[in-house]
């Protein structure tokens, strides 16, 4: 953690909280609902040791080059962020991806002290959390790229980000094709340095691979762009679970399965 200052967590990240649900009515308390109700219809049970079995095959898997990014949003697709994070990194994940600071912060304040990336956007009122609990951000706009060098410089630090390019999906990145005065602003930033470059595929898992193909064309546009003029990124990552699984020319800096689950079936 660095010299930040914030006030407690929990005040400072009230209004990135989802809202709370509605109260019970005070006659009937939730233990003693949950209680008088039948199990909930559907569950899922994780093999913790499977689990870590199948990041450590994915890691003896892979070219020694490659880092596995386990992507552990959304309480890590529901198989429950905490217990799937520390399993994915017993077992060589080196990396962890986020989608909001909160969940992040959850992971920070539980201990776990991983290298994490947020994938989408930030606002801006979240870019000083982001920096005192060390969580690495994705840039795609001139503003938050502006907002986070100055916080940075005034806390006297060079913090790592990505730059999130979109090549597709729609979802967050700059344009591929609009990329490069942001990734020159990017270099520009003293406080920052640009660790990484990635981009999501739409549609790599399925068996039409016509638009994977365009996007990674494209993203193999920017990597040429930025050889040209010289610039390196240490990471430049795309291989989401379905990439990874059937994609290895494409395999650079990190790979991003979900939270391993894939291989559940397959590996004893
Ligand atoms: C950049 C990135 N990579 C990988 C993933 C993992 O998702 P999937 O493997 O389902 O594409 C996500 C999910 O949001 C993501 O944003």
């Amino acid at each position: 953690m660095n010299t930040i200052e914030l006030d407690s967590h929990t005040a400072a990240l009230e209004e990135f909280r989802a809202p709370a649900r509605p109260e019970l009515p005070s006659s009937q308390p939730a233990e003693r609902l949950a209680s008088d109700l039948p199990p909930p219809p559907a569950w899922i049970e994780i093999d913790l040791r499977q689990l870590k079995r199948n990041f450590q095959l994915i890691n003896d898997d892979k070219p020694a080059h490659l880092q596995i990014l386990c992507v552990v949003k959304d309480e890590a697709y529901g198989h429950g962020a905490l217990r799937v994070a520390q399993t994915a990194l017993a077992g060589g994940a080196r990396f962890l991806a986020l989608a909001t600071l909160e969940e992040a912060v959850t992971l920070r304040d539980r201990g776990i002290n991983a290298r994490m990336l947020l994938l989408g956007d930030r606002h801006e009122k979240e870019l000083p959390h982001c920096l005192a609990h060390d969580l690495t951000c994705c840039l795609s706009d001139a503003q938050s790229t502006e907002r986070l060098g100055r916080l940075a410089a005034r806390a006297g630090q060079r913090v790592p980000v990505h730059l999130k390019l979109n090549t597709g999906m729609n979802r967050y990145g700059v344009r591929w094709d609009q990329a490069l005065p942001l990734i020159e602003l990017i270099c520009q930033t003293k406080s920052l340095a640009l660790e990484g470059i990635l981009t999501h595929f739409a549609q790599s898992d399925e068996a039409d691979k016509t638009f994977a193909l365009l996007q990674l064309s494209r993203f193999n546009q920017v990597l040429s762009a930025l050889a040209a003029r010289g610039i390196s990124v240490k990471l430049r990552h795309l291989c989401n679970s379905g990439g990874f699984l059937g994609w290895e020319f494409c395999r650079w800096g990190f790979i991003h399965p979900q939270c391993a689950g894939v291989f559940r079936a397959s590996h004893r």
